[in-house]
């Protein structure tokens, strides 16, 4: 999708999304500068690649941490271990939680201040979109529905000496309601497309938009939340950028009243608030949708 001020075609697209069941799609002409970009993808890169006594402060498997450091997807948690560093912080608005950043690399801070603001300018613009073309009012998902805290997720895939015994990233769809991708310029991700994993491959300065399965239940099923993947490679390190937008805690999450009807579109889901999902996703075999999504179906 390309994104300018004088263009009209972004609704039309996202009015167009309303009968495509299951989509990724890249955002384009975003108008965040493509240095900037560089910048924060350079920045994460950095921070991985320092030694280790730098980065071992960070490194926690409490997942209510703000700001903190982990390996494959909970190094505890999972039974084989993923080709995966990930930095995770809480960073809307920069203000409340740049003093929980890393102090370095220097330019991180600096960075970040810079990134986040126009990363979620940008989030909005396309939530206002996406709501538009679901045929729902404008401001649909800009309040406690894409307000809860805004992570900026720094994964980093080292070089891997045989990546058929392992992935980066196992299959998942993301607990969020969207999230907004910077792959640099090393491929790796993979949607699932009738049984087929396809290799979603970078586009310079563009990000890759996943619905999450929180706008999946919002939509009652209408826009699916993509099953995806990354997988590793043997010669050179890939760094990713992730923004994940969720709701608040308190938000009550369920299919859009104009989107259901009794008689012909029945709602799918029940009503619950994010942590909710999140407790599954932390306790369940968080790689299969069905099972993840169990729990919130409603079996008619
Ligand atoms: C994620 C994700 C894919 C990638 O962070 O949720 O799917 O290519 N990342 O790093
Ligand atoms: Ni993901």
């Amino acid at each position: 999708m390309r994104l300018s001020k004088r263009s009209s075609t972004p609704q039309k697209n996202m009015a167009s999304l309303r009968y495509t069941s299951s989509v990724i799609f890249w955002v384009i002409n975003h108008g965040i500068p493509e240095e900037l970009i560089d910048d924060v993808i350079s920045v994460a890169q950095e921070f991985f690649e320092m030694p280790v006594e730098d980065k071992a402060p960070y490194y926690s498997e409490d997942p209510t941490k703000d700001t903190r450091l982990f390996t494959g997807q909970g190094f505890r948690k999972e039974n084989i271990h993923f080709w995966r560093d990930c930095l995770i912080m809480s960073a809307y608005p920069v203000e409340k939680y740049e003093h929980q950043f890393p102090e370095k690399p220097d330019n991180l801070k600096r960075i970040m201040g810079k990134f986040v603001p126009e990363g979620r300018k940008l989030v909005r613009r396309l939530l206002e979109l996406i709501s538009k073309g679901l045929g729902l009012e404008e401001d649909y998902l800009t309040g406690d529905i894409s307000e809860g805290s805004m992570k900026m997720v720094f994964n980093y895939y080292p070089p891997c000496p045989d990546p058929s015994l392992t992935l980066g990233l196992p299959k998942h769809c993301d607990i969020t309601l969207i999230n907004l991708l910077l792959q640099g310029n090393v491929s790796g991700l993979q949607v699932l497309h009738d049984d087929n994993w396809i290799s979603v491959d970078p586009l310079p300065n563009s990000f890759v938009v996943n619905f999450g399965l929180l706008l999946e239940v919002i939509s009652n099923g209408l826009l699916k939340a993509v099953e995806h993947r990354a997988v590793t490679n043997k010669n050179v390190a890939r760094t990713s950028i992730a923004m994940a937008i969720r709701s608040t805690d308190d938000c009550i999450i369920c299919p859009a009243e104009v989107l259901v009807s009794e008689e012909h579109n029945p709602p799918v889901y029940r009503s619950f608030r994010f942590p909710d999902l999140f407790e599954v996703f932390s306790t369940k075999n968080a790689d299969d949708k069905e099972i993840m999504m169990k729990d919130f179906r409603i079996k008619n």
